[in-house]
């Protein structure tokens, strides 16, 4: 598990290892964007502003992957134990 903190909406939240970042952001009522749910898309991208996000999405270049500032929220973890996101 790690957490999430929804730097807009100023909720933190705790993703658990059998759910997506979609499904917990959803769950603490907030309204995420997103189609697929699979990572191909392109509709839950999300900025991080803090943290490093483990990318597991089809989208990304590499060099995106890298930097680290955007992520699909869809599929993708954390690598840390706390990732601030523009949520
Ligand atoms: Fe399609 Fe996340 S919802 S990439």
């Amino acid at each position: 598990a790690f957490q999430v903190d929804c730097r807009r909406s100023g909720v933190t939240i705790e993703v658990g290892s059998d759910q997506s970042i979609v499904d917990a952001v959803e769950a603490a009522g907030l309204g995420p964007r997103y189609s697929c749910l699979d990572g191909v898309c392109g509709t839950c991208e999300t900025a991080v502003l803090e943290g490093e996000p483990e990318h597991r999405d089809s989208i990304l270049s590499q060099d995106e992957r890298d930097a680290g500032d955007t992520m699909m929220i869809c599929v993708s973890r954390s690598r840390s134990g706390r990732l601030v996101l523009d949520l």
